[in-house]
C-alpha cells in the first residue's frame, strides 16, 4: 500500500462495486451465512445506504440499511475481525443512525440472533431495545435460529 493511503485519515464513505471483494473477504471471515455478493450489489443497485469505513485506505467496516416511510432497517453491520473492539461498530452504528436521520427516518430496526452476544451489547449500548421476535428467522448449523428485533427511536 502507498505511503500516501497509510497516512490518509479514517472516513466513511460509500460502499462501490470494486468494493465488493474486499467487503466478500470480511464477510465470509464474519459470518457462518454470509451474504453473497450478488446480495450486496443488488442493495447498491436499489439505492440502499452502502457505507464504507475505511483506515489508512483499508476497509475496517461497512454498513447496509434501507429507509422508507419513515422507517430504517440496519440490514448488515461488519467490522473486520482484526479491527473489533476498537470502537469502529459504534462508529458505524452511529453513521447510520445519522444517515437515517437525514433521510427523515423516525425509527431505526434490525434483526439479531439472540446467540450474538457482541452484537446484543452494541446494540443495547447505544439504545436500541427489544420490541420483537422473528420465530426461525435465521438459517443455524441445526436447523433454524430466532431474530430478535431491536427498535430505536430517531426523533
Ligand atoms: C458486533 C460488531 C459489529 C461489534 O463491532 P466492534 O467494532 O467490535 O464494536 P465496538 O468496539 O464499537 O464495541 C462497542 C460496544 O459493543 C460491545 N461489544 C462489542 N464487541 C464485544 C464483545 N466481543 N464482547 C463483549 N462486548 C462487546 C461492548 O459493549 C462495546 O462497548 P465497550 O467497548 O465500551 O465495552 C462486530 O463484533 C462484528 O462485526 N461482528 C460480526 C458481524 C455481526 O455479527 N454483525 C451484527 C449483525 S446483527
Amino acid at each position: 500500500m502507498s505511503a500516501i493511503l497509510k497516512d490518509s485519515p479514517p472516513r466513511f464513505r460509500p460502499m462501490r462495486e470494486r468494493d465488493l471483494p474486499g467487503i466478500i473477504e470480511i464477510e465470509e471471515s464474519a459470518y457462518d451465512f454470509p451474504w453473497t455478493e450478488g446480495i450486496f450489489r443488488d442493495c447498491l443497485r436499489v439505492g440502499y445506504c452502502c457505507w464504507i469505513y475505511e483506515q489508512a485506505g483499508a476497509i475496517t467496516a461497512y454498513g447496509v440499511m434501507s429507509v422508507g416511510y419513515g422507517e430504517a432497517h440496519i440490514l448488515n453491520l461488519c467490522v473486520r475481525p482484526d479491527a473489533r473492539r476498537g470502537g469502529v461498530g459504534r462508529r458505524m452504528l452511529g453513521h447510520l443512525l445519522d444517515l437515517a436521520r437525514r433521510h427523515h427516518a423516525e425509527t431505526a430496526l434490525l434483526e439479531v440472533r439472540p446467540s450474538n452476544r457482541a452484537a446484543l451489547l452494541l446494540y443495547h449500548g447505544m439504545g436500541f431495545q427489544e420490541v420483537g421476535l422473528r420465530r426461525g428467522y435465521y438459517p443455524a448449523a441445526r436447523g433454524r435460529e430466532d431474530a430478535l428485533i431491536l427498535a430505536y427511536r430517531l426523533v
